[in-house]
């Protein structure tokens, strides 16, 4: 490489990612993945401040953003402090999610609003950086983390799988949406992976969920973030497609 080269890609504006719930599990390692493949990383939080903040400290050139995804005028705000921060939106992560688990009798219907809010926080934050970011630069990734439970059902989660199966419809729609304009959407929908969310369950459930993994394992957040940073840098003839990481559990 030449001097000169050299020079110019150490001066060229970094691209940036945005990772929703960057502060815990799938979050933090697609994070870091996209750290390590160049990207400025935006770590998004609502509650895990002290995490995303340790985070910051361990991934070079990031920013923190807090908002809670279920109050649209803290997402307004959250995608105007990108624009501050930031200035550009190359790829969004949208992997903050909630899992409120009770069975049809028991849920009450605020519980059902609150499993909904959060769809409703993804439709809103992807408009505004479609609007401010990526329509105007004329390209983008966008990454939905949805659920193998949103194509297989799963008792005691039903507005969770109402919420994933949408989200993965989100994807196709809004990859057609965008049709001619450079903006890749993509979901990529986990298995069982260890993390905050998986740790609470009986351990009957968990050994009933390897008993059907071909691979005999649960997976690992970095297994999730192989494939969003894929899809992030590389992965270009690739849109509205649900990528399914899951150790063999579901084939799509
Ligand atoms: N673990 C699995 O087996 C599995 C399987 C399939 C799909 N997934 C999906 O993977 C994603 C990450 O989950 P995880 O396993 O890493 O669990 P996790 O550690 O519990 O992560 C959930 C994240 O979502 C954020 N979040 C929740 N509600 C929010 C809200 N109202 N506003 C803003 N952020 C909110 C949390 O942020 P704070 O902590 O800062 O509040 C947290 O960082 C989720 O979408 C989940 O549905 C997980």
């Amino acid at each position: 490489m030449t001097d000169s080269k050299s020079r110019t890609e150490d001066t060229a504006p970094k691209p940036v990612a945005i990772v929703t719930g960057g502060g815990t599990g799938i979050g933090t390692a697609c994070c870091l993945a996209l750290a390590a493949e160049g990207f400025r990383v935006g770590i998004h939080y609502r509650k895990s401040e002290d995490q995303a903040r340790d985070l910051l400290s361990r991934i070079h050139d990031g920013f923190l953003l807090k908002a809670d995804l279920s109050d649209m005028n803290e997402v307004e705000e959250m995608a105007k402090s990108i624009k501050d921060k930031a200035g550009r939106v190359d790829v969004l992560v949208n992997n903050a999610g909630v899992s409120i688990n009770s069975d049809i009798n028991t849920m009450k219907v605020d519980e059902f609003d609150s499993q909904r809010a959060m769809l409703r926080g993804i439709w809103y934050l992807t408009k505004r950086i479609l609007r401010l970011f990526m329509l105007r630069s004329g390209s983008g990734r966008i990454i939905n983390i949805s659920s193998v439970v949103g194509h297989t059902g799963n008792p005691g989660q039903i507005p969770y799988t109402m919420e994933k199966a949408a989200l993965d419809a989100f994807t196709k729609s809004l990859a057609k949406e965008l049709w001619g304009r450079n903006i890749l959407v993509n979901s990529v929908a986990p298995g069982f992976i260890d993390t905050a969310m998986t740790e609470s369950l009986p351990d009957d459930v968990r050994n009933r969920i390897l008993e059907n993994i071909p691979l005999g394992r649960m997976g690992q957040p970095e297994d999730i973030a192989d494939v969003v940073a894929f899809l992030a840098g590389r992965g270009n003839y690739i849109t509205g497609s649900v990528i399914h990481v899951n150790g063999g559990l579901y084939g799509g």
